[in-house]
């Protein structure tokens, strides 16, 4: 962020209007709309701040500004309320002067928030500590208080103050704040009873309604409903912006903070519910015999929850309305009041009721404030007053507004010529003396004690006799006919006979904001401010603490006969006391601007702004400053701020700043009366000079820049390229050494390679003499080995040749054998007697040894193999060596069977229950059982037969049933018959003359032939009664059936009858059996 350090930098327009070149009131007016049109609401003249109402929140009382401003010179920043805050503080803290903040403006321009503004930036930058925390707090919460009871919406302002406020705020040597006192003006109480249409009455009426719990406001006998008051007006009951309810809260937290007791609080809203209890009691016309009107309560309700509110005897009150009781020279006289005395009587209650309560909480604050140390201290006043009003209509109340204000102008004009005149004086420069309208004869107007209105107005209201608005405007007519700022339609003055703006009934002053004509109604009552002696009696009898210290004149001890003092000469005095107060302190001023009558942002109606500024005297104001020097500054910031505009005294002065100035003035050929020197201050004539200056300090910045740029740039090249030098040499050094470095590697390198070489020729030089003299060497033993060798051999030939020869082949026999053998044992075959390799034989002349060694190695092998036999397996091979015996090259079925194992039983006879019975027939052990074809004689073909085999006989049964066909005892047997080729087919044949032979013998056949005939074989083999069985093979056998012997033939089966065996009968005398071709 840049930094300020004058307020004319960056400047919108100027920030100071003493400065506006030309100055007219155009210019005067531009300046101020362009500095509104950017949010720069503040300008300067002199010391005096401008305010123009933004009527909307800016972004500039953040505490950050706060701190921007503090301890800084009021011309250091730009324009800002802080900036006269922070002045006046300091000089109260520092130099000890008693200061006043004063305030001025319309009503609705600021003036409020001004204060607000000034206090909170004080509130900020004074001391801290918890003392002085809570001290702090108690005066800012002060203000929400006051504002809740004598703040209204008007048309102006919908906050606008109706009274007027100055607030001494007191601070210790430190400039801590120890407390305060605050003053009240003139609280604007016709408004309790009546407001203007779309106003109200006072906020706190509408924030108790609408704040306060159900709980609160039945105990105070209230209603939420608005309506339900006479008191309150309806048409603008709730203002946009405005939250009673939530004001309400901080209200009460406000009063507590200020330390109000809880009591307190609640009878401050006893007395602000009476008072609209009050305004619903209505009154109607009874008459009497006697003639006189008389009024009565309409409706006692309101009168009685009122009474019962302040605990006053409803009788009392009742009474005091309907009677008036005067006192005159120790007489009492009684009259009725009639229907409209008796509402002036209730209204003249309510104003009185509400604006004591005002006063009340003004002192009750005070107490609270109150500073509690005693010793000497320093005060800040903080004036807020209502400002100029001019209404439509305008009555008693404007006049006393209107007249403060022509007080403050008064003062405003006398201390800033004052103080301009002071400086000069101070500065020994000599003053001339300025032109300027002074307000002094209107403030004479209205003040001055022979003449003036007020003193007029006092006049009649104290003369006997029937006292009327009229007769007082008469009264006015005739004495004040003459002055300049009076107008009257009644005056002898003719000027105004025939101005028909101004009505008969009025009067017209010329303000120096402006003229106002003033309605004389109410004039005369307003200024007696009469509460008839009964009700202040009747509320003083209140049993209610507060009430009874707000009407002390009504205890009847102390009679007072004396009329109590009138308005005007209050306010007269109090104005009176105000001024004489703010005359012995040093002034700062706000003057606050309205810039629209809309309560609208962004707006700036001109001739608004421009009516102001003239009757605020702005221009005249400005005109004062500049009266022979516009524009003047103490030495020490000017010198700082020109002094790049001489060679002297740049960029150091070394003596006095005074002379500094000199020199530098002198240097720049400013013309000699355009300024003069003070004694701390240079004072300039003419703005143009001081923009000459600012014109010639810019330039000159700019110049200074560029100076220091070129330079700065200069410096920065020249770092730069010493630098890059810097860097370029250490590069250079760095590759000249890494250059040197390779070179001196490769050379070492080289030589390395030269002297390996050189190394290796000599050292392989060496190597070969040497070889040559140990092969030289080696040789000679050679040879002598070789001679001693030849001569040993010559020496023993002789013997060797006798023996040698044949112990030497016996020892290779035997070696070679032993190697035989050796070798044959690690390169033996498996011990499978299947196994038919054998390894080849080294030497031909061992040939019979090894088929010998081979045929012994198998035999041992069989016999191991045959030693692991169980007996059973012996017995199956046993069988199978006889069946080979039997018919291996025999019978061409043979091979085949070789694989198949005898099984003997097929049948499992024993345990099929099918052929029980059989196995019970036959007693012995079934060795053989199986199903075989019982060969029909007739046709050839065969039925199937059980066939089972036991030690003694040959059974066959039928297949079905297991019924026993035949049972042949093997002695019977003759022999068996069966062909050489692959069939089945065999003969059992019968010795002639058995038993069995009567049946014949059988053909049968069998798909396990072999087995079969083997077993028989083997059973009779076995059998030592029997005789060997004979086994006949041949092609052609005959049977003997029954009767006849047939011819079996076996022939070689042509291709046309398949592979399968078939047994056809070709006549009586031959069973012709084709069997396939064997392949
Ligand atoms: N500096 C300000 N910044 C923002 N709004 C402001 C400022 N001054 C005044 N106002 C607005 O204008 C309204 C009237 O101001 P106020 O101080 O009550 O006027 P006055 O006291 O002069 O009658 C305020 O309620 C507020 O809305
Ligand atoms: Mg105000």
């Amino acid at each position: 962020m840049e930094v300020k350090t004058s307020l004319l930098d960056n400047m919108i327009g100027v920030g100071d209007m003493v400065l506006l070149e030309p100055l007219t009131e155009d210019s005067f007016l531009e300046n101020l709309k362009k500095r509104f049109d950017h949010n720069e609401i503040y300008t300067y003249i002199g010391s005096v701040v401008i305010s123009l109402n933004p009527y909307r929140s800016l972004p500039i009382y953040t505490p950050d500004k706060v701190e921007e401003y503090r301890n800084r010179n009021f011309y250091e920043l730009s324009p800002h309320i802080y900036a006269l805050a922070d002045e006046a503080y300091r000089s109260l803290r520092d130099q000890d002067k008693d200061q006043c903040i004063l305030i001025t403006g319309e009503s609705g321009a600021g003036k409020t928030e001004a204060s607000k503004l000034v206090m909170s930036y004080v509130a900020a930058v004074c001391g801290k500590g918890q003392e002085v925390n809570k001290v702090k707090e108690q005066l800012l919460q002060s203000n929400p208080v006051l504002e809740a009871f004598g703040n209204a919406k008007t048309v102006r302002n919908d906050n606008s103050s109706r009274f007027g406020k100055y607030m001494d705020i007191e601070f210790d040597f430190k400039g801590d704040p120890l407390g305060g006192v605050i003053s009240n003006y003139l609280l604007e109480k016709s408004r309790v009873v009546k407001q203007p249409r779309g106003e109200r009455n006072f906020h706190i009426f509408y924030q108790l309604l609408s704040g306060a719990s159900d709980d609160t406001l039945k105990k105070l006998k209230l209603e939420r409903d608005f309506s339900k008051y006479n008191y309150l007006s309806l048409d603008s009951a709730t203002v946009s912006g405005l939250d009673d309810a939530a004001n309400f809260r901080t209200v009460r937290n406000a009063m507590q903070i200020v330390g109000f007791m809880e009591d307190e609080m609640q009878s401050v809203l006893e007395l602000v519910a009476a008072v609209l209890k009050l305004g619903n009691i209505e009154f109607k016309p009874e008459s009497r015999c006697n003639g006189m009107d008389e009024s009565r309560i309409k409706d006692k309700n309101d009168l009685k929850e009122m009474c019962e509110l302040l605990g006053i005897e409803q009788s009392v009150l009742e009474r005091a309305f309907s009677y008036r009781t005067v006192e005159a020279k120790m007489e009492k006289v009684s009259t009725t009041l009639n229907v409209a005395q008796a509402y002036y009587a209730r209204d003249a209650l309510a104003k009185n009721l509400y604006s004591r309560l005002f006063s009340w909480l003004v002192t009750r604050i005070n107490e609270s404030i109150k500073a509690q140390a005693k010793t000497r201290h320093k005060v800040m006043g903080v004036l807020d007053i209502y400002g100029f009003e001019i209404f439509e209509d305008n009555s008693f109340e404007q006049f006393i507004i209107n007249y403060c204000n022509e007080k403050l102008q008064q003062i405003f004009i006398e201390l800033t010529l004052r103080e301009e005149q002071e400086e000069y004086i101070r500065e020994g420069i000599e003053w001339t003396n300025i032109e300027y309208f002074n307000n002094a004869v209107i403030c004479g107007l209205i003040e001055n004690n022979q003449n003036g209105i007020l003193a007029m107005l006092d006049e009649e209201c104290l003369r006997p006799g029937t006292v009327t608005d009229e007769t007082f405007l008469d009264k006015l007519n005739t004495i004040c006919a003459d002055h300049q700022h009076f107008e009257s339609r009644l005056s002898k003055n003719s000027k105004f006979l025939n101005d028909h703006s101004l009505p008969h009934n009025c009067f017209r002053i010329q303000h120096y904001a402006g003229k106002v004509l003033y309605r004389v109604e109410g004039f005369v009552d307003k200024n007696n401010d009469l509460l008839y002696r009964d009700l202040s009696q009747a509320m003083y009898k209140a049993n209610h603490s507060l009430i009874k210290q707000l009407f002390p004149e009504g205890n009847p001890v102390k009679v007072n006969l004396k009329r109590p003092p009138t308005a005007g000469f209050q306010i007269k005095a109090s104005v009176g006391t105000l001024m004489s107060n703010l005359q012995t302190k040093n002034p700062n001023y706000i003057r606050c601007i309205k810039p629209n009558d809309k309560k609208a942002s962004h707006i700036f109606n001109e001739s608004l702004v421009c009516h102001q500024a003239r009757y605020l005297g702005l221009m005249e104001n400005v005109r004062v400053r500049r009266a022979g020097y516009a524009f003047r500054q103490a030495y020490e910031p000017c010198l700082e701020r020109y002094k790049m505009l001489c060679k002297n005294t740049w960029p150091h002065w070394k003596g006095p700043a005074r002379q500094g100035v000199e020199v530098l003035m002198t240097n720049l050929q400013v013309p000699a009366e355009e300024y003069s020197y003070g004694r701390s201050k240079i004072f300039i004539r003419n703005p143009r000079t001081l923009f000459f200056l600012e014109e010639k300090r810019k330039q000159c910045l700019e110049d200074l820049a560029t100076l220091i740029q070129k330079i700065y740039r200069g410096w920065k090249c020249r770092s730069h390229f010493l630098l890059l030098k810097k860097s370029q040499i250490v590069v250079a050094s760095w590759y000249r050494r890494y250059a040197q470095q390779k070179k001196y590697q490769k050379i070492k390198h080289s030589t390395t390679v030269v002297q390996s070489y050189t190394r290796g020729w000599q050292a392989r030089k060496l190597l070969r003499e040497l070889k040559y003299q140990k092969k030289c060497e080696e040789a000679v033993t050679t040879i002598a080995a070789f001679w001693h060798g030849t001569q040993v051999r010559r020496e023993y030939r002789k013997f060797f040749r006798a023996n040698a020869g044949k112990k030497i082949y016996n020892f290779t026999i035997q070696r070679i054998m032993q190697k035989y053998f050796l070798g044959l044992k690690s390169k033996l075959p498996s011990m499978s007697p299947i196994d038919k390799t054998w390894p080849a034989r080294p030497y031909s002349f061992l040939d019979g040894v090894h088929a010998e060694l081979r045929r012994i190695f198998h035999l041992w092998r069989c016999k191991k193999y045959r030693s692991q036999f169980t007996e059973e397996k012996k017995a199956v091979y046993e069988e199978k060596l006889e069946a080979s015996e039997l018919f291996k090259d025999k019978k061409a079925l043979y091979p085949s069977s070789v694989r198949q194992p005898f099984k003997g039983d097929y049948l499992e006879i024993s345990k099929n229950p099918k052929y029980q019975k059989l196995s019970s027939a036959v007693d012995e052990k079934i060795l053989l059982a199986d199903v075989v074809n019982k060969i029909n004689r007739a046709n050839g073909k065969g039925s199937p037969r059980l066939f089972l085999l036991t030690k003694k006989n040959v059974v066959l049964a039928d297949q079905k049933t297991g019924q026993l066909k035949a049972n042949v005892p093997l002695t019977d047997l003759a022999s068996v018959s069966t062909s050489s080729q692959t069939d089945g087919f065999f003969a059992l044949k019968l010795k002639e003359g058995s038993a069995s032979a009567i049946k014949g013998d059988f053909l049968l056949s069998s798909d396990h032939l072999i087995e079969m005939i083997t077993k028989l074989h083997r059973i009779s083999s076995m059998a030592a009664d029997r005789e060997k069985l004979n086994i006949d093979i041949l092609d052609e056998f005959l049977v003997q059936f029954k009767q006849d012997k047939v011819c079996v033939k076996f022939i070689q089966g042509s291709p046309k009858n398949g592979n399968s065996v078939s047994c056809k009968r070709k006549n009586n005398r031959l069973l012709e059996v084709s069997v396939p071709a064997s392949s």
